[in-house]
This record gives structure tokens, C-alpha cells and sequence, in this order.
């Protein structure tokens, strides 16, 4: 009888443990890669994260006057390029986000860069765009970014209004230091999630920032 349990008790715990396994790596294979980062100082509504160095595969779109129009039509060169319209002819690695920079040339025009990580496996040999797509490679060094998260779609009508709740807490915790936005008139919209995706969307605004060498970023 004794021996029976302990029987029993030990398959019960190899099958746990298995489950355990299974369900702690379940989450790592669906995992899609992105630029990685530390989290240098949290506050209600934002962070500041020190992403390390990164390369960005990036669409201009000059001229736009919509960022939902803007977002597709970059998204769509990038799409292209990651799927076979590249000089290797390769499928590339996928991964997130795609990070729409927003720079405001006029009070209705705007200029969009529309990006796309590289993996890390690429090193400095990602696959060279084919010349019609006309995307370039961005290198971008370690530095500090202000990130605000936001759910829902990223849209015309709510980017703005996230933007500015980033700035008020920005001005908010720097204490009249005014100048740690970089780059005046210019943050960007990281989206995560495929459109397919109705619930549990994760959004983020990016705003590179200086001013935090306290907080161990770099100046
Ligand atoms: C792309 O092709 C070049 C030249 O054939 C090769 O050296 C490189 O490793 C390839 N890169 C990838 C990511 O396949
Ligand atoms: C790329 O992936 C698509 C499906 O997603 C497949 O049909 C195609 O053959 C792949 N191309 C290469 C070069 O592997
Ligand atoms: C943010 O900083 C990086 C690194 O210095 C730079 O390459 C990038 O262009 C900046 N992005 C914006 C939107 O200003
Ligand atoms: C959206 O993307 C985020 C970040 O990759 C992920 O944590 C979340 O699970 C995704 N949401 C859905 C519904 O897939």
C-alpha cells in the first residue's frame, strides 16, 4: 500500500514537474525579439529605459499628414523586405516592434520614419533591402529613452494626447530642467502587436532623453 503511494506520489510529481516545464517555456517559444533594454528609473505613467546599442531597418515617408497612412505605407516596404525582397532572397527574423519616429515639419505636415528592428543575429551583415524598396539601415548607439505605455490601437486621434501626458511627467520629475527632451518636435509610436489583435494591444511612446547621468544613462 506504502509502496504503492510513494509510487503514485512520484509519477504525480513528474508529471507537475513536466507541466511546470512545459508551461515555463511555452511563453519563451512564442517569444518574439526585441531591442533590448534596463529599466533606469520608474514612475506612474512612464519609464526610463537604457536600450542597448541597436540597427533599424527604416522606411522614410516624407511629407505625410496622417500616421495611421504613414505607418502602413512604411510597414509595407519593410514587410516586403523581411519577406524575400532582400539580396539574399531570405525570410528574415521577425520582430517588434515597428516603431513609427514622428518628426513635425509644419503645423499639418510631418515627416515619418517608419522602422523595423534587425535581430541581433544579423550582427553588421543584415541582409541588404532590394533598391526599389529604398529603406536604409539605422545604427543606433546605446542611449536613454522616456517610454509611456499605452493599450488599444495607436491612432491619429490618441497619439498626440499620449505624447503630451509624457512630456507633462517628463517636466514633472526633471524639476525646470527643461532640456531633457532631445530632439524638440520629434518622439516616436512603438506598436507590438499585429492589427489582427483586438485585446491586449501594448503601445508605447518613445521620447529619447538626456539628463538622467544620475540614473546611469549616458550623457
Ligand atoms: C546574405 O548573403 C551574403 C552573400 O551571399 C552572405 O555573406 C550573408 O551571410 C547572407 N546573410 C544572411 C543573413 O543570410
Ligand atoms: C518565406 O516564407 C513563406 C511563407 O511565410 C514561404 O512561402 C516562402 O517559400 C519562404 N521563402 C524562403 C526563401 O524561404
Ligand atoms: C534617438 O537617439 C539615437 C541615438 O543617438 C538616434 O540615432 C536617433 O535618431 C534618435 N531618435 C530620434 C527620434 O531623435
Ligand atoms: C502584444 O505584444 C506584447 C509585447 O510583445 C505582448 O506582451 C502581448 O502578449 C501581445 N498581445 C497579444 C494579444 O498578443
Amino acid at each position: 500500500m506504502e509502496r504503492q503511494q510513494q509510487l503514485f506520489f512520484s509519477f504525480a510529481c513528474y508529471f507537475y514537474c513536466f507541466l511546470v516545464l512545459v508551461l515555463a517555456l511555452l511563453p519563451l517559444s512564442n517569444a518574439i525579439e526585441s531591442p533590448q533594454y534596463t529599466v533606469m528609473r520608474s514612475e506612474p505613467g512612464m519609464e526610463i529605459r537604457l536600450y542597448k546599442e541597436s540597427s533599424w531597418m527604416s522606411a522614410l515617408v516624407p511629407g505625410g499628414t496622417s500616421f495611421e497612412k504613414s505607418t502602413k505605407d512604411g510597414f509595407h516596404r519593410l514587410y516586403q523586405y523581411i519577406h524575400g525582397a532582400n539580396l539574399n532572397s531570405s525570410n528574415l527574423t521577425k520582430t517588434a516592434p515597428v516603431l513609427t519616429s514622428i518628426t513635425t515639419q509644419s503645423s499639418h505636415e510631418s515627416n515619418y520614419v517608419v522602422r523595423l528592428y534587425m535581430s541581433a543575429k544579423y550582427g553588421e551583415a543584415s541582409p541588404q533591402p532590394n533598391p526599389e524598396l529604398n529603406l536604409v539601415l539605422d545604427k543606433w548607439r546605446s542611449h536613454c529613452i522616456a517610454v509611456r505605455k499605452f493599450s488599444g490601437f495607436a491612432k491619429d486621434d490618441n497619439i498626440n494626447k499620449e505624447m503630451e501626458a509624457l512630456v507633462t511627467i517628463l517636466g514633472k520629475i526633471s524639476g525646470g530642467k527643461p532640456d531633457s527632451i532631445e530632439g524638440k518636435g520629434s518622439y516616436s509610436i512603438a506598436q507590438y502587436n499585429a492589427s489582427f489583435r483586438q485585446l491586449g494591444r501594448l503601445n508605447e511612446v518613445w521620447m529619447n532623453v538626456s539628463g538622467f547621468a544620475a540614473e546611469g544613462c549616458p550623457s
